[in-house]
């Protein structure tokens, strides 16, 4: 090649590279921050590519703010020291409503009127971080420190995502932005299990484990911590008309390419600040992130200035703090619940413990490795942790409380039911009793399974009444709910006539459910509701799933070694055989409907349902959407076509707002598949 070949090769390359990098930084700041790509993951990774190998080839062509350039700072020695051009504030506290009132009443005394318009932010619970953008690029970012001087965590911030190293346009010359970095609970809870499986202490909220993640001396630890950023508020700027509402400054904000939360809210006067901080305390748990309250801010930035800060807390804004979910309390004891499957569940027996206005006296302890790896021994004082409706966590041990008293856990050799020995299959975390049938505990779970809606959704029959039918001698295994007749019943407690009718004619009708909830129902070791989907759906009768050698089950999609061998197993064992055959005599149906071959209006669309329907189980919901041609997902995500929603529905509720994706309620859903 010629010199000025390569000349004009290199402004080429320069111009590609340009146009490259605008591209990337549009898909981030849409992917990122507005949610919203525009591209494949695929074709992102092309473009990106694609501006690696032309950097490589021209490395005199690379800046700083190139999106290659996230990770390019190794270890440092310490962190530099930042000064605030403004100090960074902080916010007083409103525990109750009457709380908040007497906040807006100290500011409207002050300023001698009403105030108009408010807004409202989650309060995420995180670390507070400055950025400074100088000619709308990245140049400085900062922890909140003592409010007046912070540490340089420039190198980390750098490699999070959702901060763009560039802003778009329009921005002034010198910029300062404040914001909250965090981790959603998913990246926390997988931080963690990282940590407990290479041996280091777990964090213990995924505030800290933000924390910890972004003051790391080397920032390639912080890049593969999936960090979050939303910005809040403006700190400093030089050389713009300020805006005159705090909402706008989050518009303006957001222009830029800065992402902020789409929860955030315009309210007009206090009464309904109060009724959104109520209903936001409810909808906390849906959230895919930890907040830990609202921040109410007077939305009139000269109403903000006039009222200004006492000491280092501003007085135009405050945090409505909602009630902690975590206690510490000491662990009495480690008592042991045998399951369906025979799996010794340890749960903690705790002193008696108020957490957000319930007493728990029991949490969840998952099992032997997590109590270990954990170190959480009898008698140790422990923080516990509880969200919502699902059952209190212990989070770990307060190590500073241990007094040398504290007993160690050791998981029993035998069953504390039965008797019979425990096994630890290989690959498992769980020990498991053998005892099979002959162990109360098993035998009374499976049951319940049997019964539960997701299974053969017999209803009528909850915890009380099966302890009462296998008490009275009644039941056995599952084969005799279908022997039960209406006399001995009604004898039991609490059951009238009419209860056992019902009862009777919802055992009757599980009869006809198809064969994938009865291979759920039998409880096979590893089979739960999909794959007892899959199974049915390949197998189509029961007759030929016990006709089935093990490398067909072994060979079939979804299946593989570990669950075949665990089906073949149950379906050659001589008393579930039995079992299987009692249950066909009976009259349970063994068969899966053929996928209906006409109309399938609903081809090509992916679901989501979410939250207790009133007609339709969940399960039964899908079934209708899977003969009507769609598929049924987990979890939402932007390639969910449909979200239904019941009564309390999860977080998903949220993620599908967040992705502005279509939501039914169940008269939308019915429309849509029925008639
Ligand atoms: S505004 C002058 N907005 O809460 C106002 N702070 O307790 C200062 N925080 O240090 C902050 N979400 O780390 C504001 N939407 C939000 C926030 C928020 C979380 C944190 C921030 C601050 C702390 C104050």
């Amino acid at each position: 090649m010629t010199e000025t070949g390569a000349v004009v090769d290199l402004g080429q390359a320069q111009e590609r590279v340009q146009e490259l990098r605008q591209q990337i930084d549009y898909h981030n700041y849409r992917y990122h921050a507005l949610d919203s790509p525009e591209i494949s993951d695929g074709e992102y990774d092309q473009l990106f590519q694609e501006l690696l190998a032309l950097e490589n080839a021209h490395p005199e062509l690379v800046t700083p703010d190139s999106p290659t350039q996230r990770v390019g700072a190794g270890p440092q020695a310490a962190f530099g020291v930042v000064e605030h051009r403004v100090p960074m504030l902080s916010l007083a506290n409103a525990f109750s409503p009457d709380q908040l009132k007497a906040w807006y009443s100290r500011a409207r005394n002050l300023l001698g009127h009403d105030v108009e318009g408010f807004v409202l932010e989650p309060k995420l619970d995180g670390l507070a971080v400055s950025l400074t953008y100088e000619d709308g690029r990245l140049v400085v970012a900062a922890t909140r420190g003592n409010g007046a001087q912070g540490e340089d965590i420039t190198a980390n911030v750098r490699t999070i995502r959702s901060v763009p190293l560039r802003l778009t346009s329009g921005y002034p010359p010198l910029l300062e932005v404040r914001g909250e970095a965090f981790l959603t609970k998913q990246a926390f809870e997988y931080i963690n299990d990282e940590r407990a499986r290479e041996g280091q202490p777990v964090f213990a909220n995924p505030r800290n484990s933000a924390a910890g993640s972004l003051r790391q001396l080397d920032p390639n630890v912080t890049a593969r911590r999936p960090l979050e950023l939303i910005t809040y508020s403006m700190g400093y700027a030089e050389g713009m008309r300020r805006p005159r509402r705090h909402w706008e400054m989050l518009e303006q904000l957001r222009e830029w390419g800065l992402k902020t939360n789409p929860l955030n809210a315009q309210c007009g006067d206090l009464a309904e600040v109060i009724e959104r901080c109520l209903s936001w305390e409810h909808q906390r748990e849906s959230l895919d992130y930890d907040i830990d309250g609202v921040v109410v801010k007077i939305d009139d930035l000269a109403a903000q200035e006039e009222l200004g800060s006492v000491g280092r807390e501003p007085r135009w804004a405050i945090a409505y703090k909602f009630p902690p979910t975590q206690a510490t309390t000491v662990l009495r004891n480690i008592g042991i619940n045998v399951g369906r499957t025979g799996s010794l569940n340890p749960f903690a027996v705790l002193e008696p413990v108020k957490v957000a206005g319930v007493t728990i006296k029991l949490a969840s302890l998952h099992n032997e490795e997590d109590i270990a790896r954990k170190d959480i021994r009898i008698g140790d004082t422990v923080l516990v942790q509880r969200a919502g409706e699902v059952i209190p966590q212990v989070i770990g041990p307060v190590l500073s409380k241990r007094t040398g008293a504290e007993i160690p856990f050791k998981m029993p050799t035998v069953c504390p039911v039965c008797g019979a020995p425990v096994v630890k299959p290989e690959g498992e975390a769980m020990v498991r009793c053998t005892g099979g049938v002959t162990c109360p505990s098993q035998r009374y779970e499976a049951l319940l399974h049997f019964v539960s809606r997701s299974a053969m959704d017999i209803q009528g029959i909850g915890e009380k009444l099966m302890a009462e039918l296998v008490r009275a001698g009644l039941v056995f295994d599952s084969g005799d709910l279908y022997r039960l007749i209406k006399e001995p019943l009604m004898e039991l407690e609490r059951m009238g006539a009419k209860s056992a009718e019902n009862v009777l004619a919802s055992i009757e009708g599980s009869k006809s459910l198809p064969l994938s909830r009865v291979l759920n129902a039998l409880g096979i070791i590893h089979v739960g509701e999909r794959m007892a989907e899959i199974l049915a759906q390949c197998f189509g009768s029961m007759e030929r799933l016990l006709a089935a050698s093990q490398e067909e089950l072994i060979d079939t999609d979804g299946v593989g070694p570990k669950i075949g061998s665990s089906i073949y197993e149950f379906l050659h064992t001589e008393r579930n055989i039995d079992l299987i055959r009692k249950l066909a005599d009976a009259g349970v149906n063994m068969m899966e409907a053929e996928r209906p071959e006409g109309e399938q209006p609903l081809a090509g669309t992916t679901w989501v349902i979410t939250g207790t329907l009133g007609r339709w189980s969940r399960l039964g919901a899908g079934e209708r959407i899977k003969a009507l041609g769609g598929s049924v997902t987990d979890s939402v995500s932007k390639k969910t076509s449909y979200v239904v929603v019941g009564a309390d529905p999860g977080s998903k509720l949220a993620r599908a707002q967040q992705l502005g994706i279509p939501i039914l309620d169940e008269g939308a859903f019915e429309q849509m598949v029925v008639g």
